[in-house]
């Protein structure tokens, strides 16, 4: 498919899990992607879809840094033109229950999660308007509709997201900017966040997780990947201020 030609799309964590999917999805889609990432792994993410023939670069984007933010876009802009489309997937999780988490743990997961895509956001703005459009896609989580006792910030964050999602839509609509904005909630998906070094998913823990999914499996990157495309793409004009579940079906129970 082509749908994406001729954009131009930055992907935040995107060296590896889902990022990488969402990349590779977008960029099969036509578009021209920047990978940006902290890890340096995200240099051979990008040489790999460049191998296959797409129009990837990466860059050293620390998401709670406005100046990495400026230097990115910048960066984007001259390579392959005005972005029109952003996914903000940058994110972290600390596992520790309500008693046991820091304030300063809170605020970490906080500035990447919440803050990391509301300065995306604002940073790619001016851009998407000269460029005359364009498409905002936040991943949240499942965890703003269940609630894990385990990660309470995390969840926290996430439904923050999701809340700081719908007002960008609003704002951009009643300013007729042409600009879409949406979170994407996935469900449990086999990435490093998940799975950790190297567990299999026929680990006595992974096997948990899935039975408690309807459909018996985790996710792929590039199944979250596509639904990411499909809201960037010109098929989702009507939409904006949605959450967009892929899950399993996990949300249901
Ligand atoms: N995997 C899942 O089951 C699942 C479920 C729901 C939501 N999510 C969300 O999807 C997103 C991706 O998760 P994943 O499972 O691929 O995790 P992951 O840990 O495998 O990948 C996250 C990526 O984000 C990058 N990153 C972290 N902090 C960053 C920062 N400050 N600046 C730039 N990049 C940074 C990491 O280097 C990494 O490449 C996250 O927002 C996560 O909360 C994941």
């Amino acid at each position: 498919m082509t749908r994406l030609h001729g954009r131009t799309a930055i992907v935040t964590g995107a060296a590896r899990g889902l990022g990488a999917g969402i990349a590779q999805a977008l960029a099969e889609d036509g578009a021209a992607v920047v990978l940006a990432d902290v890890l340096p792994q995200v240099n051979d993410t990008a040489a790999a879809l460049a191998s296959a023939g797409h129009r990837t670069l990466a860059v050293h984007l620390d998401v709670t840094s406005e100046e990495n933010w400026h230097l990115a876009l910048t960066t984007a802009v001259q390579s392959f033109g005005e972005v029109s489309i952003l996914v903000n997937n940058a994110g972290i999780t600390i596992n520790k229950d309500f008693e046991s988490v820091s304030i300063d743990e809170f605020r970490k997961i906080l500035d990447v999660n919440l803050l990391g895509a509301f300065r995306g956001m604002q940073a790619v703005l001016p851009s998407m308007k000269r460029a005359g459009g364009g498409a905002i896609i936040n991943v949240a989580s499942t965890t703003t509709d269940q609630i894990l006792s385990i990660a309470p910030c995390y969840g926290a964050s996430k439904s923050a997201l999701a809340n700081l999602t719908k007002s960008a839509a609003l704002h951009c609509a009643e300013q007729g900017y042409g600009i879409r904005v949406n979170s994407v909630h996935p469900g449990t998906h086999a990435t490093p966040m998940v799975m950790g070094d190297g567990m299999a998913t026929e680990h006595p823990a992974a096997r948990a997780i899935i039975e408690a999914i309807p459909m018996k499996r985790m996710g792929q990157p590039l199944e979250l990947g596509r639904v990411v495309a499909f809201l960037a793409s010109q098929d989702a004009s009507y939409m904006t201020g949605a959450e967009v579940f892929s899950d399993g079906g996990a949300v249901i129970t």
